[in-house]
Order: structure tokens, then C-alpha cells, then sequence
């Protein structure tokens, strides 16, 4: 990948001097432009992803795209499909698009074509799934399985809790899941209490195997377990690995013929593709996961060869990185209009966050440019009544994604309909707004006194000029959601490219991990702690008394 300081472009110099220009410019506005809408959205098999009501114009369109070029972006997406070593502080390919290339075409690593290995899991997947689907995986006592756990944190867990929920119903209904991640005690205790161990099957999912979190409610699960089928021999078919680290399952105590192998190029918050997906396909049949592998696949065809003009992924990052860095906006939020996708903005904080919080360039300078928002979300309606106001009033730009389906699972009512009559006014809202000479005629009618509306008014006025992405899609079933999640990865990763930042590396979360571990021994004993600076220290020692008293 090329290392190109984007400010340094023709491209970004161009952006900024249009934002000033442009400052005064409204949304509204734009829209007399009678064929805006047609020309800014776009189409992708049972998605339409509409971005006609942000601060743009043709012009501030075509200079984004010159950035693009600037930046070498084509040549970035060709290194990343390619498997070359785009990770290059671990040194490591990325490539969890060949978890789901489904044209099966040879995608080499070092020379060597890794879809044989990938076919291979993904047929031990099958099988395994196909039968704790039919019943025919017996735990210990002869029954088959009816709850499964997984055990797991960060992308081991976020990408088939929200996979899972997003697609329940597809779900098997002889089949319940759980996902176990926090260390906290109570996250395994209260779950250990609705499970059966004759009936329960454990997912242990960890890319490293080392992750403490997932190491302790391992442990812990396996304790449990023991408690009950007193039987070492008992745990092979109550316990399976998703790992990369045969090693480390095999020390756990957990036979290699019961672990689902993948590999070092494939980044945890991108590894739900992976045999990390186990759980999604034991829950929701390995048809359904097959599906949304097709649904990533397409988009990642899409991605990789449509001119950027047409490129909904390149697109949509684009109007991202303009909002960010030329419009000030320090935060994107995520809101579904479907409940199923209540984990939808968390599983892509992580995707997101990590992937692109970071302060370092290719080059190892510090950056003088904002990179990766913070990224945040709940799902429609819920966040009207929560945070809503502060999108429409706070004196913060949050440019907003509006996901809902047309088309619900569950036809109740007029539930539908009033959910979409929501989904479509927040984003008239957010653009129109409402002026002061509206908001004092509609006091006026009110029968408000002079004085009254005088008051009152301004508080009423909202500006409008809020950018809003609405995403449309048919329904929510398993290929159109695999399309949505390769199209918001394919996002993250052409920002990270133009922003010159390595967007496959985490070293951002290791040095809390490395103090948790130094903190530990001295949580225990009476002895009073002194090794940190005076607040760490005085928390500590008031823990300790605390839990003493
Ligand atoms: O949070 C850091 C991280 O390394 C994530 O990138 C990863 O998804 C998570 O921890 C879990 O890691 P593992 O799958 O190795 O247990």
C-alpha cells in the first residue's frame, strides 16, 4: 500500500477550500436538483442505499473521488485481495474475503492458495452443524444438544451475537444460544443457571486461545461441567474450539478433532466468516450461513471492481471521511429500524474503532487529521426517546445511517408501518428542520400570546442541515445482511486506506491488558500497595479495605 499523506493531496486541499465555500449551503437546498435523489443513490441487489441528503454536490462529489485516486486507493483494494501483507505491523495478509469467496477462485498467501484449507472448515462446519441441527450430536448422557454457549470476547463474540439475532428467526427452535463474554462473574454464573450440562454444547472462541476473559469463563465452564459428568472424557462432546492455536486447545484439555481451525489473516472483528461462525451456523443452519456468506461475497465483487463513481462501499466512505474531516463531524451513528439488529451499531463499534482509532500513520507520524469516528448507535424507535434530541439540537454534528427493512419478519399490526413512517420522518427532519417563522405561525395557531411565542420560539427552531444516509433494503434475511456487513467493512477499510493509518493492527488495546495483568497478584493479601501514582494506588488499597471491612 502506498503511504500518502492525504492533506498533502490536490484532492484535500481542493476539499477544504470547497468547505468554506460551501458553509452556507443546505441540504434543502440542493434538492431542487429534481434528479438528486436518483442520482445519489444507489442499488445493489435488495439494497438501495440512499445518500442524497448530505452536504454535497456534484462538485464536492468529484473532488472526493480524485482523493481516492490520489490516495492509490484502487491499488490499496487490489493488495488486500491479493493477499499481500497489508497488515504490515503484525506482517500478515487480510483476508477474510477468501473466507467467503464463493467463486472459489485461488486466493494465494505467500504463493499458496488458501481456499483448500478454507473449503475444508467450512465442510467440517457443515457437517457439525448439519448435525446438532438434526439432533444426531449426543451429549454425554445420550440426548441430543438443545442449548449451545459460546465463549468468547471482542470478535469472537460480537459478530455471532449479532449475527444470531439479527437472523432469529431463522433460528431452529429446538436450539437455544447464549454468548458468554465479560470476565464479570455473573455473565457465566447466570447463564450456567438456564442451561442443562446433559444438553448444553460449548463454543470456546478465541483467535489467540490466550485471552484471558474467555480463559477464565472457559475454565470456568469446564469446572462447571466436570461438577456434573464427574467424566474427563465427557467434555469432547460438550466442548469444541474456534481457534488458530491448536496448541493452546490441546492444553485446555480439548481434543484438535473438536477444534475449527482459521488462520492469522483473518482479523478477530472481521472473523465472524470464519469458523468463528460456527455458532451462527449451528443456529441457523449452514444454508442460512452459506447465504450470507453469497451476500458478502457479492459485495466484495462489487467493491472490488465498480468505478468508484458506482461503488457503494467507496461511496459512502467517501461522504464519511467529508463529514469528518471537512464538515468537524467526531462521531457517526449507526440506528436500525429493526429490532433484530439491536447489536448492529456494537458489533461495527469494534469493527470500526479498532480498526481505525489510531493517531499513527503508515509513515509512524503522528497524524494532524481526524481518522476513525466514534461510532455508536441503538436501534429506531428507542433512540427517539433516548438521544435523539441531542442529534436534532446539540450544538455536535452527527451524521447518521438509517437501516430499516422493508419488508418486517413480523407482519403484527400496523407496527410496520408506523416503525417506517419513523424511519422515514427522522431523516426529513434532520434535513428540513423547522424555521423560526414556521414554529411562530404554528404558536400563533396554537393561541399563544406575543409574549409566549416570543419565548418559547427559539427553543422550538431547529436548524435542520443534519446529513443522513438512509439504507432500504427488501428484508432482512441472511444474503442481504451479509451484503450490508462486507459493504460497512469495505467502508472502514477505504478510509483507513486514505487516511494513511493501518487499519488491521489493535495495539491500542494491549497496555490496559498488560497493567490488568501487573494489577492482579496485588489484589490479593493485606499488604497495601504503593508501585502506582497516588489516585491507583488509593483505589486499590480502598478496595482492599473495602471488601476487608
Ligand atoms: O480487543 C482485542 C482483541 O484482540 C480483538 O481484536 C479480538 O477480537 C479480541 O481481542 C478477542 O481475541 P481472541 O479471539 O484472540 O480471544
Amino acid at each position: 500500500m502506498k503511504n500518502t499523506n492525504p492533506t498533502q493531496t490536490d484532492a484535500w486541499k481542493k476539499l477544504l477550500r470547497l468547505a468554506e465555500k460551501k458553509k452556507d449551503q443546505t441540504i434543502k437546498a440542493l434538492f431542487e436538483d429534481k434528479l438528486r435523489f436518483d442520482k445519489y443513490s444507489a442499488r445493489f441487489e435488495d439494497i438501495l442505499v440512499d445518500y442524497s441528503k448530505n452536504r454535497v454536490d456534484d462538485e464536492v462529489i468529484q473532488t472526493l473521488f480524485e482523493l481516492a485516486t490520489e490516495t492509490d486507493l484502487k491499488e490499496a483494494i487490489d493488495s488486500m485481495f491479493s493477499g499481500e501483507h497489508i497488515n504490515q505491523t503484525e506482517d500478515r495478509a487480510v483476508l477474510h474475503t477468501a473466507l467467503r469467496n464463493r467463486s472459489n477462485t485461488p486466493v494465494k498467501v505467500e504463493g499458496k492458495d488458501v481456499m483448500p484449507d478454507v473449503n475444508a472448515v467450512l465442510a467440517q462446519m457443515k457437517e457439525f452443524s448439519d448435525k446438532i441441527n438434526a439432533g444426531d450430536w449426543k451429549g454425554y448422557t445420550g440426548k441430543p444438544i438443545k442449548s449451545m454457549v459460546n465463549i468468547g470476547i471482542g470478535g469472537s463474540d460480537l459478530g455471532p451475537v449479532m449475527v444470531t439475532e439479527a437472523l432469529k428467526s431463522y433460528q431452529n427452535e429446538n436450539l437455544e444460544i447464549f454468548f458468554v463474554s465479560n470476565v464479570d462473574g455473573t455473565h457465566i454464573a447466570e447463564t450456567l443457571k438456564k442451561v442443562d450440562p446433559e444438553t448444553t454444547l460449548f463454543f470456546i472462541a478465541s483467535k489467540t486461545f490466550t485471552t484471558q476473559e474467555t480463559m477464565t469463563n472457559a475454565h470456568s465452564a469446564r469446572s462447571w461441567f466436570l461438577e456434573h459428568a464427574k467424566d474427563e472424557a465427557a467434555i469432547a462432546k460438550h466442548f469444541v474450539a474456534l481457534s488458530t492455536n491448536s496448541e493452546a486447545v490441546s492444553a485446555f484439555g480439548i481434543d484438535t478433532k473438536n477444534m475449527f481451525a482459521f488462520w492469522d489473516w483473518v482479523g478477530g472483528r472481521y472473523s465472524l466468516w470464519s469458523a468463528i461462525g460456527l455458532p451462527i451456523a449451528c443456529t441457523i443452519g449452514f444454508d442460512n450461513y452459506e447465504k450470507l456468506l453469497e451476500g458478502a461475497h457479492a459485495m466484495d465483487k462489487h467493491f472490488q471492481s465498480v468505478d468508484f463513481d458506482s461503488n457503494i462501499p467507496v461511496i459512502l466512505a467517501l461522504i464519511g471521511l467529508w463529514n469528518t474531516n471537512f464538515l468537524g463531524a467526531t462521531s457517526e451513528a449507526i440506528l436500525p429500524y429493526d429490532q433484530y439488529m439491536h447489536r448492529f451499531a456494537a458489533y461495527f463499534q469494534q469493527g470500526n474503532m479498532e480498526s481505525n482509532g489510531k493517531y499513527v500513520s503508515r509513515n509512524g507520524e503522528k497524524v494532524d487529521y481526524s481518522t476513525g469516528p466514534i461510532i455508536w448507535g441503538e436501534p429506531g424507535t428507542n433512540g427517539q426517546h433516548a438521544f435523539y434530541q441531542l442529534i436534532h439540537q446539540g450544538t455536535h454534528l452527527i451524521p447518521c445511517d438509517f437501516i430499516a427493512p422493508a419488508i418486517s419478519h413480523n407482519p403484527v399490526g400496523d407496527h410496520h408501518p408506523i416503525l417506517m413512517s419513523n424511519f422515514f420522518a427522522q431523516t426529513e427532519a434532520l434535513m428540513n428542520g423547522k424555521s423560526l417563522d414556521e414554529v411562530k405561525a404554528e404558536l400563533a395557531k396554537a393561541g399563544k400570546s406575543e409574549a409566549e411565542i416570543e419565548k418559547l420560539a427559539p427553543h422550538k427552531v431547529f436548524e435542520g442541515n443534519r446529513p443522513t444516509n438512509s439504507i432500504l433494503v427488501k428484508k432482512v434475511d441472511p444474503f442481504t445482511l451479509g451484503a450490508l456487513l462486507a459493504m460497512y467493512e469495505h467502508k472502514i477499510f477505504t478510509q483507513g486506506a486514505i487516511w494513511n493509518i493501518f487499519s488491521f493492527d489493535q495495539w491500542g488495546v494491549e497496555l490496559g491488558k498488560v497493567l490488568a495483568k501487573n494489577i492482579l497478584p496485588e489484589l490479593s493479601g493485606d499488604d497495601k500497595v504503593s508501585t502506582h501514582d497516588a489516585s491507583t494506588n488509593g483505589l486499590i488499597n480502598s478496595y482492599k479495605a473495602m471488601r476487608k471491612g
